[in-house]
Order: structure tokens, then sequence, then C-alpha cells
């Protein structure tokens, strides 16, 4: 069964933009629940850590550099089949290619300043939710289940 929930970032470039607002609108319009949320300035070791499955890739050090160079805001999203339709919601990683209307296409500057990160499969959206929420913080806003 497709799990209810997913994590996402709003990245630093969409919030010195003044894009948080209208980025949780289009979240709310596309049915999700705000579970969880904060505002937060990572640490590089905690990009790093996040980000350790592209520690291989020529853009790891300009991903890790961008990720911490301001405030993001981490928030956990509910919905039947989230992970899924969350990516439906943002569209594809390089907004050159983004579907039209999606959050990437409204507000993304390019595929390193993607405005959005979301998870891309159940378990990680577990792994990614327990990584920025505490036991007490993550919780379903319909239910006493914790995520
Ligand atoms: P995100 O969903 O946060 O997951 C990893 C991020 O790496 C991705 O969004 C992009 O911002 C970035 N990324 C992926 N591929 C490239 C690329 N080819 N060049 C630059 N950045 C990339």
């Amino acid at each position: 069964m497709a799990g209810t929930f997913t994590f996402t970032i709003i990245k630093p470039g969409a919030v010195t933009n003044e894009h948080i607002g209208p980025i949780l609108n289009e979240i709310n319009k596309g049915g999700f629940h705000i579970s969880a949320m904060k505002m937060i300035k990572l640490r590089t070791t905690q990009a790093q850590n996040f980000y350790a499955i592209h520690k291989e890739k020529a853009f790891y050090d300009a991903l890790i550099k961008f990720m911490t160079s301001g405030p993001i805001v981490v928030a956990i999203l509910e919905k039947e089949n989230a992970v899924e339709e969350y990516r439906k919601l943002i569209g594809s990683t390089d907004p050159a290619k983004a579907e039209e209307g999606t959050i990437r296409k409204l507000f993304a500057q390019s595929m390193q300043q993607n405005a959005v990160h979301g998870s891309d499969s159940d378990c990680n959206a577990a792994i990614e939710s327990t990584f920025f929420f505490s036991k007490s913080e993550r919780f379903s806003i319909f239910d006493r289940r914790e995520f």
C-alpha cells in the first residue's frame, strides 16, 4: 500500500525570493496537509549527511554550498499516495523540463536552485522526516499515528 506522507524542503533560493507563502499555497491547493514544518539553516555537515547519496556527483560541492547558503523550510506533508502525488505536483528536477503549473515550473531558477525537494520513495520519506523532525514533532494531523 502506498504511504500517506512525504517530506519536502523549500530551498534557499525560494526562501530568499519570498516564495514560501506561494509554494505552501500550491501544496494546500494540491490537497496536501502540512503535518510538521519549521525554518532552519543547515550546517555543512547536516547537508553533507542529507545528500550523502550524491557524494560522488560532480554537482555535490555546489549543492552543499547552495543548501547551506540561507534558511530553508522543512515539512512533512500528508495525503494518500503522498510521495507520487507530490512528485507530480513539483514536476521534473530540471525546471526546463517541468510541466506547466508545477511548483518547479513556477518557482525554480535552475536544476540546482530548483525551489523544492521531494522524497523519491516511502522509505526515503520516513528517513528524511526522521532526519529533520524529532519523534514528538512527527505525527498525523488526523489520528494518533506517528510518522
Ligand atoms: P533534490 O530533489 O533536492 O535532490 C538532489 C538535488 O541535486 C536535486 O534536487 C537538484 O537540486 C540537484 N541536482 C541534481 N542533478 C543535478 C545536476 N545535474 N546539476 C546540478 N544539480 C543537480
